[in-house]
């Protein structure tokens, strides 16, 4: 359930009409809601209490930041108790500045430099999941050679398809992501043994926007049986980090499993591991939080097919359509109750830039506005200046208030980063 819903005609974002913020902000703009996000963050947490209810400590909700790194977005996930999972410096330094504390911070991530995990230790985050021995080993030596002791899990590769689209699947044996099953114990062993590290549990996660539970609980299966593993070794294991994946629903009929369905699982088959879990979500807090406002351009005739609404949104202020061929639903912000049959088109030069083909929507003409939903993750943080579009403005509503959270950065400031050098002045 999300708070953005007709009122008297016109799509609301809870009670801020849309066209408000299109006029006084512009198009194309990110609109979220903070009772959306907040909403999500505490039907989440619910979710988890039968891990609670079973005797299990209080678990670890670290948002993934990639999904929406926007400080406004973590401000209120970091008010509702969330720490982070970040996957860069950058999204390390965002989390820290919205507010979230070091020690609810876990640093995911096979391509870590020195210079992030440096930063990791000098902000004394919660928690490394080590993607590798070798990035293992360069942790410990350089934690060890500084006096301190890097807190951390391994991350395993279950080996399992999670059934979503392949570009965002991670728990294959194919996958770059986490030590194969069938190396873990020996890896484990090893990093263990190193000065520097706290080796203390492992981590998992296998892909997004998970419409099955099944893969997640095989997977978490496995996991459970490692941690038997590593303790028949005689390792101390307290920490497991089960990651993120579960699902929205971005089009009718598509029924992910509910964070209740989720909680109620993992409650079963972790009940008696004896540690402390963390989660990983994104999409399930941010998805539906958000929507792209945009504005209709022109309404060109088509050649031999429907006619083209082109937006003033493009691939590069939402790329998840070209990316992965993914559904947004499309809707007026003043629905006339007209249909029509449209390939929904951005300005850009490429055929790939297209949100939807042949797609029964409201009908619509020049000026009028609309929204891509189920926008707020992976949406504004995807974004780039390709076609010197520049990057797109983001807007928090709050009951009858709204924010602009996030500047539009024009395409003439993005320029004035560049230069012409002296030997091309003559
Ligand atoms: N933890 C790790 C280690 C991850 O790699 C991811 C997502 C998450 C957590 C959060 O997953 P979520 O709960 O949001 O499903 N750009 C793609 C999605 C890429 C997801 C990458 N990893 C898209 O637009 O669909």
């Amino acid at each position: 359930m999300d708070h953005f819903r007709l009122i008297d005609g016109e799509l609301h974002a809870e009670d801020v009409p849309l066209s408000r913020i299109a006029a006084e902000v512009g198009t194309p703009v990110y609109v979220y809601s903070r009772a959306t996000l907040e909403r999500h963050a505490r039907v989440f947490r619910e979710g988890l209490a039968p891990i609670v209810e079973q005797g299990g400590p209080e678990p670890l909700i670290a948002f993934a930041v990639k999904s929406n790194p926007n400080l406004a977005v973590l401000r209120v996930l970091a008010r509702e108790g969330y720490g982070a999972d970040v996957v860069s410096g950058g999204e390390l330094v965002r989390a820290l500045a919205a507010g979230m504390p070091a020690e609810r911070i876990v640093f995911s991530g096979v391509g870590k430099t020195r210079a992030e995990l440096q930063l990791g230790l000098d902000r004394r985050i919660g928690q490394f999941n080590i993607e590798s021995s070798e990035e293992g080993r360069e942790l410990a030596a350089l934690a060890d050679g500084q006096g301190l002791t890097a807190q951390a899990t391994l991350r395993i590769n279950p080996d399992v398809d999670a059934k979503t689209h392949a570009k965002i699947s991670t728990g294959k044996a194919e996958n770059k992501f986490g030590i194969p099953l069938i190396r873990a114990r020996e890896t484990f062993a090893e990093l263990a043994a190193l000065g520097g590290l706290h080796l203390r549990g492992v981590a998992v996660h296998i892909g997004s926007q998970l419409l099955d539970l099944e893969p997640l609980e095989t997977a978490f299966a496995k996991v459970g049986q490692l941690v038997a593993d590593l303790r028949a070794d005689g390792h101390t294991i307290t920490h497991v980090d089960l990651g993120g994946g579960l699902g929205v629903p971005y089009r009718a009929g598509e029924n992910p499993p509910s964070p209740a369905d989720y909680g109620a699982m993992v409650a079963r088959v972790t009940r008696d591991w004896g540690v402390h879990l963390a989660f990983e979500p994104g999409r399930v807090i941010a998805g539906n939080a958000g929507v792209l406002l945009t504005r209709v351009v022109r309404v060109k005739r088509g050649g031999n097919g429907p006619p083209f609404v082109i937006v003033d949104a493009a691939m590069n202020d939402l790329a998840r359509p070209a990316l992965y061929g993914a559904w947004h639903d499309f809707d007026a912000v003043r629905p006339s109750g007209e249909r029509m049959t449209a390939n929904v088109v951005g300005p850009i030069c490429e055929t790939g830039d297209t949100f939807a083909t042949d797609r029964d929507c409201d009908a619509l003409q020049s000026g009028d506005l609309a929204v891509f939903r189920t926008a707020g993750a992976y949406g504004a943080t995807m974004a780039s200046s390709y076609n010197s579009r520049g990057f797109v403005a983001e807007t928090m509503v709050d009951g009858a208030r709204y924010a602009v959270v996030a500047d539009r950065i024009a395409a003439d400031v993005i320029m004035d980063a560049e230069r012409v050098p002296d030997f091309l002045q003559d």
